[in-house]
């Protein structure tokens, strides 16, 4: 007999409806073989089905039998068509007929017949939703990704004894109710506070402004000057993610396994902070069924790349067109795919091999080589695609812990509620515009009705263009800076003071 079953593969991610064909004949060589599925997952898969379906008290059948993955042209691997192969069995043998209304059925099994955590169960709730499918089967760890999706009846499978128990009527699973979006929370407890940083007054508001605008930002200063503790501080102060941002993020998430067994939609605004050895593929993504790398793990968040020189030259290299662009394009066999990756760079790097480089207090240990090969890394185009450029002075702790109270300044829930409310403005300003999310986002066609300048402020980004010779590039990052400034004063004109304090962070062109 022929059954069919509907599953989901995807293509980066985009997601696409899979039939799961499976024919049980009486006559002919006993065997099980499967089509259309690649690589060593059609071995994992045909051991995986026939245990679980013994240890579910099924008789195997002694038959031929062949299952087809259509359409054939869709690369299909992983482990996700254990379930939907089961059932396709299952229901050609007889022991059970399928629900009426059509149903997705997605999950890894595992020998013993219950169902693993499987990756992608969000993209599949979308699809059946896109394709007016009511409901689906899917593990129970991975059921919460499911229910956020409205209008989609999800039903969290424990083992197939079980779901054999529901389709014969004996004993029914209950779907799950839906999930409020609204309900899920979104803080996040960083490793550190801004108050317990001291002093470096500066490079807390830079970080303020990064966060409120979606700026890339780069510190640079000696080793223990705090960079690195200031960068995971900042955790704590990026602005909620809105509803439609951490749809997209969940997307990226599900479909890297990224989502943790029972967890839910992503609330909190990614913060990836990648070692400095990884891979250029691991960074930027590829490979040969091409999945995401660090840069889309990070989207609608950070990267942060602490020891940025170190980072393999190629890998700096790659991370130039997603910046430019926000999303990255992975070219293979088969045509390219493309994800999504519009996040913002946090970079920290020491100014010289040794970390001294016009210390006043230490002395630089490299040679001019050394400096000169070392800064090479960090000039040029990487750079130019950086908003704010930062010196972290080292302070001396011990001195201000002395009136430590004034030393520690604000906490980071009242810097988030300003970079928020900046964040609100924003959203607002750009709401016609779906691809632009923060300042930071906008085309520099966008800054003429966008970012009003007062006639000082203009006259001031003049002589500053002027007197530094700024390039065209710098111009326009200076621009939005400004008008993120503005923001987190509530200022819909852009004042000369904006502009002032917007060209303290671009260092590197003025020294
Ligand atoms: N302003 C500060 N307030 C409180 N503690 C600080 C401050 N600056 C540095 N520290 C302490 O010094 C430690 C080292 O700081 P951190 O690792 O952030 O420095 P870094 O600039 O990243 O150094 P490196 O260049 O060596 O990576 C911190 O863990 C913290 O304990
Ligand atoms: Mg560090
Ligand atoms: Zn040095």
């Amino acid at each position: 007999m022929l059954t069919k079953i509907l599953s989901m593969a995807s293509v980066g991610l985009k997601s696409e409806r899979v039939e799961v064909e499976v024919n049980v004949a009486e006559k002919g060589f006993p065997g099980f073989s499967i089509v259309g599925l690649s690589g060593k997952s059609v071995d994992e898969t045909r051991e995986r089905v026939k245990t679980a379906i013994i240890n579910s008290d099924i008789e195997f059948p002694t038959a031929k039998i062949t299952v087809n993955l259509a359409p054939a042209d869709l690369t299909k691997d992983g482990s996700a068509y254990d379930l939907p192969v089961a059932m396709g069995i299952i229901t050609a043998i007889g022991e059970i007929n399928l629900p009426k209304d059509k149903a997705y059925f997605y999950g890894e099994l595992s020998l013993d017949g219950s169902l693993h955590h499987t990756k992608g169960v969000f993209l599949l709730a979308l699809l059946a939703k896109e394709e007016g499918i009511k409901n689906i089967f899917v593990p129970r760890m991975s059921a919460n990704e499911a229910s956020v999706i409205e209008g989609v009846n999800v039903y969290p499978v424990d083992n197939l004894k079980s779901l054999i128990r529901h389709l014969r009527g004996e004993k029914m699973i209950d779907a799950l109710k839906p999930i409020d979006i609204a309900e899920i929370l979104n803080d996040i407890t960083p490793e550190f506070d801004f108050s317990e940083i001291l002093g470096q007054n500066q490079a807390k508001r830079a970080l303020e402004i990064a966060a409120a605008g979606g700026h890339n930002i780069f510190m640079m200063g000696p080793p223990g000057s705090g960079k690195t503790m200031l960068a995971r501080a900042m955790a704590g102060i990026l602005p909620n993610l809105t509803e439609k941002e951490s749809l997209e993020v969940t997307k990226i998430y599900s479909l890297t396994g990224n989502i943790p067994p029972g967890g839910s939609l992503i609330r909190q605004r990614p913060f990836r902070a990648p070692h400095h050895t990884t891979s250029q593929i691991g960074l930027i993504g590829g490979g040969s069924s091409p999945h995401p790398g660090e840069i889309s793990l990070a989207h609608r968040g950070v990267l942060f790349c602490d020891e940025f020189p170190e980072f393999n030259r190629n890998a700096l290299e790659a991370l130039r067109q997603p910046l430019e662009d926000g999303h990255v394009c992975i070219s293979r066999a088969a045509g390219s795919i493309t994800f999504p990756a519009q996040f913002m760079l946090v970079a920290a790097a020491n100014p010289c091999p040794c970390g001294h480089l016009g210390d006043p207090k230490k002395e630089c240990k490299c040679s001019a080589h050394q400096i000169l090969n070392y800064q090479k890394k960090l000039s040029g185009p990487i750079m130019d695609r950086i908003d704010l450029h930062l010196t972290v002075p080292a302070v001396d702790v011990n001195n201000l812990m002395i009136d430590k109270e004034k030393a520690s300044g604000e906490k980071s829930m009242e810097i988030k509620k300003r970079v928020n409310e900046a964040r609100k403005i924003q959203s607002e300003r750009f709401k016609k515009l779906s691809h632009i999310h923060s300042n930071s986002d906008m085309r520099n066609s966008h800054l003429k009705e966008f970012a009003k300048l007062s006639d000082e402020a203009n006259l001031l980004l003049k002589q500053a263009v002027n007197k530094f010779a700024l390039s065209a590039r710098s111009y326009f990052r200076l621009i939005k800076v400004s008008r993120t400034i503005a923001d987190l004063d509530k200022s819909e004109i852009i004042k000369e003071f904006h502009v002032a304090e917007a060209l303290q962070y671009r260092t590197r062109e003025l020294s």
